[in-house]
């Protein structure tokens, strides 16, 4: 087993998970970049990481030996720092969302392509325990044809980072849809991809300037320009259809991150349990109900796709999320923005190619 070396690229919340993941499984963080060089130096001093750097082109020129980027950034950057890691010929973990747009998302994976280095996507819920339980019931034929899935990722009081990048358009490329992009990205893992056709959303902005809907995350005072919540229609070439809701701020019980899915042979709903985040409900719709509790990593899957990706890279089979499946979930994001804009329903290839 190759004993990989990860530069961490942004030192904010996401990156102690970052580090905790490669440090888990085996890997060595030697360098970590972040704008504000004070907090890069406080980043590594306390976990004893070797290099720390404010700029990627002073990582990229520097002695400091890696072999993978980790892109721990806000959304607009990601495409970026990805590109120049690729050029430099280092492999790209990156957070999600890919990038701020398909266009955007495209530009990095032909780079990818091109230097032929792996870029992954952390779509991190692939990697909870219920979530491989429920794909590996459906690639075994268990659930038939899935028809339909209901996404749903919604929050009562949950709005990041108020007047930071994150409620920034032009910093994050927009709220809910964009950030909450794991349990469509989810979905459509589980239905195997399907080529979209249109979409068909509506976008609300209800509570989005109510610092009282960010649980007292107030960073900073940015524009907050972006939705609090969608409601959309994702329909597919071959008929089927996603329902995805996406909340950071709606009249609910409680946040509810879970997908339920009806199959010809059997139905089922995966629920990340909100006040255990280290679990999963499996409920299984045929003849006798069952509903069975799976543990996770702690993080939602954070830490062990993080395994997944350094056993790919040591050779071994593993099913990762793949750049392209990025590529056509960004169309669908684009779509989403684009309908709610026109109050249309759109055409996702035509939106692209347009
Ligand atoms: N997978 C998940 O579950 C999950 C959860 C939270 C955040 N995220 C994603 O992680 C990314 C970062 O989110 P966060 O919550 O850690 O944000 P954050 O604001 O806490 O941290 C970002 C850090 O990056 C630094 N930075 C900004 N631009 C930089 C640049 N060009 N070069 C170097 N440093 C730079 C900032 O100074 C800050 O320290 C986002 O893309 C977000 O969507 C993913």
């Amino acid at each position: 087993m190759n004993k990989f070396k990860v530069a961490i690229i942004g030192a904010g919340h996401i990156a102690e998970s970052h580090y905790r993941g490669f440090v888990l499984h085996g890997a060595e963080v030697t360098a970590v970049v972040n704008h504000n060089i004070a907090k890069a130096e406080a980043f590594a001093k306390e976990r004893g990481i070797k290099h720390f750097y404010s700029s990627m082109e002073e990582l990229l020129s520097s002695d400091a030996e890696f072999d993978i980027v980790s892109i721990c950034t806000p959304n607009s950057s990601h495409k970026d720092i990805a590109i120049k890691s690729l050029r430099a010929g280092k492999h790209v973990y990156s957070e999600k969302p890919p990038a701020m747009n398909a266009k955007e998302t495209l530009e990095m994976v032909e780079e990818s392509k091109k230097t032929d280095k792996k870029l992954i996507f952390a779509f991190n819920n692939r990697a909870r325990k219920g979530a491989l339980e429920l794909k590996k019931r459906i690639d075994e034929g268990k659930m038939g044809d899935i028809n339909s899935i209901q996404s749903e990722w919604v929050r009562r009081e949950g709005i990041p980072g108020f007047g930071g990048w994150f409620t920034n358009k032009e910093l994050s490329g927009g709220g809910p849809v964009i950030d909450l992009v794991h349990m469509l990205d989810l979905s459509l893992y589980m239905m195997g991809y399907p080529e979209a056709e249109y979409v068909l959303a509506s976008n609300f902005d209800t509570f989005i300037d109510n610092p009282d809907f960010s649980r007292g995350q107030v960073v900073g005072n940015l524009p907050v320009n972006v939705e609090s919540a969608s409601h959309a229609m994702i329909t597919f070439k071959d008929g089927r259809n996603i329902f995805s809701r996406a909340s950071w701020a709606e009249m609910i019980e409680e946040e509810n991150c879970a997908i339920t899915l009806q199959g010809t042979k059997a139905g089922a709903k995966l629920t990340r349990i909100s006040r255990d985040k280290k679990k999963d409900l499996l409920e299984w719709y045929e003849g006798e109900n069952t509903s069975d509790v799976y543990d996770s990593d702690g993080e939602m899957g954070r830490l062990d796709l993080i395994g997944m990706f350094l056993k790919a890279l040591n050779g071994e089979c593993v099913a990762l999320p793949d750049a392209e499946q990025a590529l056509t979930l960004m169309k669908i994001i684009d779509a989403i923005y684009a309908s709610a804009q026109a109050k249309t329903p759109i055409n996702v290839s035509e939106l692209f190619n347009s």
